[in-house]
C-alpha cells in the first residue's frame, strides 16, 4: 500500500521515528518538499541521528532513498550529511536525486538572513534560505541539480543570477556574494553527487508500474503549509498531500493511504500565532518532559495544548486514514490533560480553522479537560496494557477528528511503537 507520512501540526510531530518505524515495508521511500530546514531524528542502533534532506528509510540498506524535484537542495549541506551517514556504516548506494530539484544557493540564504534581520519580515526561519529558493523557483529563475553537471551551462546561469541578487543586496547595503569560489564549490559538488542523479519521476513511475512499495516522507507541518498554513509564518512548499503530487510527478491514484502525525501536545519554532500555547510552568514542564530543542537550530520549542480544531483542520485538508499520535509518554505525569475543542471571537465559538495569521491571533480557545493516566508508558508494547485514562483520551480524539488512530508512539526509539489495530 503506497502510503504518504505527514505532520498535521507545526513540525517536528515526530516524522523521522514514524518513518523509520514503517519504512522496513516499504521499498522506497521518498522526500518530496521542504528542503534542509526539516530536522528528522531518528535513533539507528543507539545513535541519535538528525536527518534534514536524506529520507528516514535510508537505515534499510534495500530501500531506496528518493530526493524527488519538490525538495529544494543545498548541495553542499546534501553532501555533508552523505558522508556523515557514511560514518554510520551506510553505503548509500540506493540514493536517487532528480536532475529537476532546485539548487539553494548563496543568494538564498544570504537573502532569508537579510529578510529575517531587517524587521520587514521576521518570520522565525530556519535561515537556510528555503523561502529563497522557491521563490526563484515560482519567478522562473531557479537553477536545478542538473545544472550542476554542465560546467559551462551551470556559469552562465550563476553569472546571470548573481547579477540579479547582487543588486539586491546593494540596494540593502550588503556585501555581493563572491561567484568564483561558490562556482567551484558547486561544480565540485556535482561531480560528488553525479552518480546519485536521474529523473526521479521516472525512476518513481518505474516502481508504481513494478507495484514496489512507495513511502512519502513530509517534512515540515501541515499548518505550516504556503496555503493552508497560518500565514504568513509558515515555510515556502506545500507541506500537505497536495505536495506529494506536484513534488513527485505521481498522480493521485498512486496513493493508497495517509497517515497524519501529531504529538500529544503542541509545538511550534519561530514566529506565528499558536492558540493553545502555554507560557507558564505547565509549559516549561512540558518542554523539558518532552525534549522540545529544535532538531535543526536548536531553538527552544514553543509548547502548548493538543489543539483538536487545528487537527480536524490537518485531517480534513489531507484526507488522513490514520492517526500515529506521538509523545503520549511526555504527559505520563498529569493529572488533568486539556486540548482545545473549539475557539471564541468575540464571544461567538466556531469549530473552524482559519488559514491566516491575522485571523488566528483573534481567537481563544475553548478547553475540554480530560483525564490522565498517570502511568509509564515507554515500556508499554500491547495495547492491552494501556490505561482505561489512556483510551478514553484516545476515543475522543478519534470522535472529534473523525480519524482512526492506527499507531501510539510511547518513546524516541523505533521498538517504543505500539500499533492501535483500530
Ligand atoms: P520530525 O521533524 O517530525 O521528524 O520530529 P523531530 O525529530 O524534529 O522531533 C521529534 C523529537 O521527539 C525527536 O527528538 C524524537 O526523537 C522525539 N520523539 C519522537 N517520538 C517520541 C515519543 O513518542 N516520545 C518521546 N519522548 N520522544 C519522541
Ligand atoms: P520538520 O520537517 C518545525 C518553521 C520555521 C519557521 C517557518 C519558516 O523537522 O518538521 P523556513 O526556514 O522553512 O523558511 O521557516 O517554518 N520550520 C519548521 N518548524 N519543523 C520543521 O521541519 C520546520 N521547517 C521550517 O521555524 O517558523
Ligand atoms: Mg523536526
Amino acid at each position: 500500500m503506497n502510503t504518504v507520512v505527514l505532520g498535521l501540526q507545526w513540525g517536528d510531530e515526530g516524522k523521522g521515528k514514524a518513518i523509520d518505524y514503517l519504512a522496513g515495508n516499504f521499498d522506497v521511500v521518498v522526500r518530496f518538499q521542504g528542503g534542509h530546514n526539516a530536522g528528522h531524528t531518528v535513533y539507528y542502533q543507539g545513535k541519535r541521528v538528525v536527518l534534514h534532506v536524506l529520507p528516514s528509510g535510508i537505515f534499510y540498506p534495500d530501500c531506496l532513498a528518493v530526493i524527488a524535484h519538490g525538495v529544494v537542495v543545498q548541495p553542499l549541506q546534501l553532501i555533508e550529511e552523505i558522508r556523515n551517514a557514511r560514518s554510520l556504516g551506510l553505503s548509500l548506494q540506493n540514493l536517487a536525486l532528480s536532475a529537476n530539484a532546485p539548487l539553494i544557493l548563496p543568494f538564498h540564504q544570504q537573502l532569508d538572513i537579510v529578510f529575517e534581520d531587517s524587521r520587514y519580515q521576521r518570520i522565525g526561519t530556519t535561515r537556510r534560505g528555503i523561502g529563497p529558493a522557491y521563490e526563484d523557483v515560482i519567478g522562473r529563475r531557479a537553477l536545478f541539480v542538473g545544472d550542476l553537471l554542465q560546467e559551462s551551462v551551470f556559469r552562465k546561469k550563476f553569472a546571470r543570477l548573481a547579477e540579479y541578487y547582487n543588486r539586491l543586496f546593494a540596494a540593502y547595503g550588503h556585501p555581493a556574494v563572491d561567484s568564483e569560489p561558490a562556482i567551484t564549490d558547486y561544480l565540485q559538488a556535482g561531480e560528488f553527487l553525479r552518480p546519485h542523479v536521474c529523473d526521479t519521476t521516472a525512476l518513481l513511475q518505474r516502481a508504481c508500474h513494478e507495484k514496489k512499495q512507495l513511502l512519502f516522507e513530509g517534512a515540515q507541518g501541515s499548518l505550516l503549509d504556503i496555503h493552508l498554513g497560518t500565514y504568513p509564518f509558515v515555510t515556502s512548499s506545500s507541506t500537505t498531500i497536495a505536495g506529494v503530487f506536484s513534488g513527485t510527478g505521481l498522480s493521485h491514484k498512486s496513493v493508497d493511504h495517509v497517515i497524519g502525525i501529531s504529538k500529544a501536545y503542541a509545538t511550534r519554532v519561530g514566529e506565528g500565532p499558536f492558540p493553545s500555547e502555554l507560557q507558564d510552568d505547565s509549559g516549561r514542564r512540558l518542554r523539558e518532559r518532552g525534549k522540545e530543542y529544535g532538531a535543526t537550530t536548536g531553538r527552544p520549542r514553543r509548547v502548548g495544548w493538543l489543539d483538536l480544531v487545528a487537527l480536524k483542520h490537518a485531517v480534513q485538508v489531507n484526507g488522513v486514514d490514520a492517526l500515529f499520535l506521538t509523545k503520549l509518554d511526555v504527559l505520563d505525569d498529569l493529572d488533568e490533560i486539556p486540548v482545545a475543542v473549539a475557539y471564541e471571537v468575540n464571544g461567538v465559538r466556531s469549530e473552524q480553522f482559519p488559514c491566516h495569521a491575522d485571523a488566528l491571533d483573534l481567537v481563544t480557545p475553548v478547553y475540554r479537560v480530560l483525564p490522565g493516566w498517570q502511568k509509564t508508558l515507554g515500556a508499554m508494547e500491547r495495547m492491552n496494557d494501556l490505561p482505561q485514562p489512556l483510551r478514553a483520551y484516545l476515543d475522543f480524539i478519534e470522535e472529534f477528528t473523525g480519524a482512526k488512530i492506527s499507531h501510539l508512539s510511547v518513546g524516541g526509539e523505533r521498538r517504543q511503537t505500539i500499533e492501535t489495530g483500530r
